[in-house]
């Protein structure tokens, strides 16, 4: 490949993104162990060194290559690679007192080298808890923020750049003009495209394969579609075979309609098996996150290996297919360096078994949500397959939250609900502590912890300001949420429940009417994806509440909360509160990071 730059990847959950930002630019880019030698380093035009977990200050640090400053290639630290950079040169790097995720305002210096052509300020995305205090010898400060004097390093004459923010995520608005000047600086020719990446894979595909076959898991979603229609392209129709499985999870009539879309757009070759009982029984009293997800994809794998015998297919001859995507192996700590958000549903061990014996294909697992879309238009996908809501492997089984009921509120949650009260109350609002937790991703790490609810009337930037420093401040709260209905909010308990079909429909239900108020307000196109979620949460111990969590994204791995008419998430709100069971509607006013896109 012609001009190539190197992403050193030291765990970070945006590494990949800088590749598929590169590669954006029509500049091939791969992801490189930041201990390869000199020899393999010294093929690439520039190098840039991601972000990560660690701090330079662990003694379990990633290994790296302490040459690679010396190569003579332009490189570009990112958040835990600007400190790396910073420490190994000569610089100092000191642990933050607090840590800061979202926007920052960057004040720019100097308008050159990687900051070239940009405005005086810019918004710039952080996620971090370290910060270089000063930097190393011959490097000039280009940009600071509020909270971070050195937010922006360069030495121009050895070509190293260092950022503390992330310029790989949309929420830097001009990210993708800094990474433009860095491939600049780099001398680098653009003329990369997916097209290359379509006739390389095919050609992968068939090699790979030799005359074995695939049958392959198909939900119906996207990623799924695209790896069918690219891996019939490579192998022919006949040999490869489709799979879907209504788990039980899935939304209300899904699975028919699923069925219906896949015979409309020319697929015969599937199969549909209906394992709902199988998937309730195995997840009947679990209420742990990690546990139901492990489960979830340990029974998919169980449940295909029934169809194969029903159908008579030899194992040795037809391998399982996957439309695995990279976001799916980094949250699941896939790569090296990389820390567990989640476990995705097509990484559980039996499945990592499979992946170890050279026993499954997955043919975008490169690639992320928004290039698996041009990758399906340019395959000739119809646009409604190609530009649906992602919705996720282990469907409402995620999204139903469950407990085990002992849950309280200790003196540290109550000191968190009365910081956070003081913060809403500067704006207007009043702000409680729920009593359950969920799964958040922070600085490159998970967290679990409680959301809060405000409780008032204010306009969305408000929102967004009380809940980034919410979350910022108080490391109890992970999400902050508005209290949409009732008006006014009785003390709520958790209850003691697992994933019971009762549940399940009820969320169903819900499920249905926002989306149905979405449609008709012609509201599709405007967000990414909308998770229903059901709270174990009511003031009678009985009922359960639900969060509506619009969020618009690029490839899921940022994302903000998407701001839809008042008066529709009012209606659906009410639609909601009508059924039988529910207590009360909120709306998630959190970006990724802090909170993910889903709740478990
Ligand atoms: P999070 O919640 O991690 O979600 O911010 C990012 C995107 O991934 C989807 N998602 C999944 N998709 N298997 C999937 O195929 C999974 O286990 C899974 N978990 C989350 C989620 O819906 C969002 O689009």
């Amino acid at each position: 490949m012609q001009d190539p730059i190197g992403v050193l990847d030291f765990g970070g959950q945006y590494t990949h993104l800088i590749a598929n930002r590169i590669r954006r630019l029509r500049v091939y880019s791969e992801i490189v162990s930041p201990d390869s030698d000199s020899d393999r380093l010294r093929n690439f035009k520039g190098l840039i060194l991601s972000g990560g977990p660690s701090s330079v200050y662990d003694a379990d640090q990633p290994r790296f290559n302490p040459n690679l400053f010396d190569l003579g290639i332009p490189v570009l630290g990112l958040c835990y690679g600007h400190h790396l950079m910073a420490q190994q040169l000569g610089g100092v790097v000191e642990p933050g007192q607090t840590k800061e995720y979202g926007a920052a305002q960057l004040d720019i210096r100097e308008k050159a080298g990687i900051l070239e052509g940009l405005e005086d300020s810019e918004t710039v995305w952080m996620s971090h808890g370290d910060h270089v205090a000063q930097a190393p010898p011959g490097f000039r400060v280009l940009g600071s923020t509020a909270s971070c004097a050195i937010a922006a390093m360069g030495d121009p004459n050895r070509e190293l750049y260092g950022l503390q923010f992330h310029p790989e995520v949309t929420h830097t608005p001009n990210g993708m003009r800094m990474l433009e000047n860095f491939v600049a600086l780099c001398g680098c020719e653009r003329t990369w495209t997916m097209g290359n990446y379509i006739e390389s894979s095919l050609q992968a595909i068939r090699d790979r394969m030799g005359d074995r076959n695939v049958f392959l898991f198909v939900s119906g979603g996207v990623d799924s579609t695209v790896a069918f229609v690219l891996l019939e392209k490579a192998l022919g129709a006949k040999r490869v075979y489709g799979l879907h499985i209504d788990n039980g999870l899935m939304r209300k009539n899904e699975s028919a309609l699923v069925r219906d879309s896949l015979l409309e757009h020319g697929f015969t070759n599937f199969y549909v098996v209906d394992a709902g009982t199988d998937f309730l029984s195995a997840l009947r009293g679990v209420v742990h996150p990690e546990a139901k997800r492990r489960i979830i994809g340990t029974q998919f794998i169980e449940v295909r290996d029934r169809a194969m015998e029903q159908l008579g297919l030899d194992p040795e001859q037809w391998i399982l297919g996957q439309g695995t995507i990279y976001p799916d192996t980094i949250e699941s700590g896939g790569t090296k360096n990389a820390a567990v958000i989640k476990t995705h549903h097509n990484r559980v061990a039996l499945v990592e078994e499979l992946i170890a014996q050279g026993k499954i294909i997955e043919p975008l697992s490169q690639l992320y949500k928004d290039e698996v879309r041009e990758v399906g238009e340019r395959l000739g996908i119809p646009k409604s397959l190609v530009w649906r809501h992602p919705f996720p492997g282990p469907g409402l089984g995620v999204r139903a939250l469950c407990s085990d009921g002992s849950e309280s509120l200790g003196e540290a949650e109550q000191n968190a609900e009365a910081s956070a009260r003081e913060i809403a109350r500067k704006t207007g609002l009043d702000a409680r502590i729920l009593p359950i937790k969920s799964v958040g991703v922070q600085g490159d790490f998970r967290t679990y912890a409680h959301p809060v609810a405000l409780i008032g009337t204010t306009d969305w930037q408000t929102l967004e300001r009380v809940s980034t420093e919410i979350t910022n401040r108080i490391p109890q709260i992970n999400r902050a949420v508005l209290l949409l209905r009732p008006d006014t909010l009785p003390p709520l308990f958790v209850k003691s429940c697992d994933l019971s079909k009762k549940r399940l429909d009820l969320l169903r239900e819900a499920d249905a009417i926002a989306t149905h108020a979405l449609e008709e307000h012609g509201l599709m196109d405007a967000i990414w994806q909308m998770p229903v979620v059901l709270l174990p949460l009511s003031s009678d111990g009985e009922k359960e509440s639900i969060v509506l969590r619009p969020v618009v994204s690029k490839e899921a791995m940022t994302a903000r909360f998407s701001e839809i008419p008042m008066d529709v998430a009012m209606k659906m709100a009410d639609d909601i509160s009508a059924l039988s069971g529910i207590e009360a509607v909120f709306y998630d006013v959190t970006h990724k990071p802090p909170g993910t896109i889903e709740w478990e």
